[in-house]
């Protein structure tokens, strides 16, 4: 497990931390099929390498628009989210990230922990365009989430979304 790299940390440190890390993933996983094991496993290792994420966690794609938690470590996490809601619903629908500055500028945001101030939420989707689940990161520091952790993450979801492309059935219809 890598030292946690804290939120004053430039965006070069942070790449290559997230280079690291995403390497760390890649071996871990190497031959893991089960979806489980595997968030869990993501999950950890990213919320522990960085002073500013708060809560770290999946939502999975389990029916058509409906979002159920999955892995998470941090504080009480909401069980269910619909695509219309939050910002997990936002990137679930939109299939785009949401890299949110400020949660309170954000009118559709979940606030399941009051001490939550920025996020990023990115969605995994399968090579067939349909998305299985959002990887959610939450800081109680505002403005905490830059590009270079948007652009990590999404390098990490895209790996998830063609490994573990089968666990996506119910978004079929979304
Ligand atoms: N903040 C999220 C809800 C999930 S949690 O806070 C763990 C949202 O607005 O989608």
């Amino acid at each position: 497990m890598l030292d946690p790299l804290p939120l004053e940390s430039s965006d070069a440190e942070r790449a290559a931390h997230y280079e690291e890390l995403l390497r760390t993933i890649d071996a871990i996983l190497d031959g893991e099929d089960d979806w489980v094991s595997a968030m869990a496993s993501v999950v950890c290792e990213l919320h522990h390498s960085f002073g500013y994420y708060h809560w770290t966690g999946f939502y999975r794609v389990v029916a058509p628009r409906l979002l159920k938690v999955g892995p998470y470590q941090g504080g009480h996490g909401c069980l269910t989210i619909t695509f219309d809601r939050g910002v997990c619903g936002a990137a679930a629908r939109t299939r785009k990230t949401q890299l949110v500055a400020d949660v309170r500028a954000f009118a559709e945001h979940i606030a399941c922990a009051s001490s939550t101030q920025s996020e990023v939420v990115v969605p995994v989707i399968a090579p067939g365009g349909h998305v299985i689940a959002v990887f959610d990161v939450d800081s109680d520091d505002l403005s905490a989430f830059r590009a270079v952790d948007a652009k990590a993450l999404e390098k990490l979801c895209k790996t998830l979304g063609e490994r573990f492309e089968r666990e996506g059935r119910f978004s079929l219809a979304s």
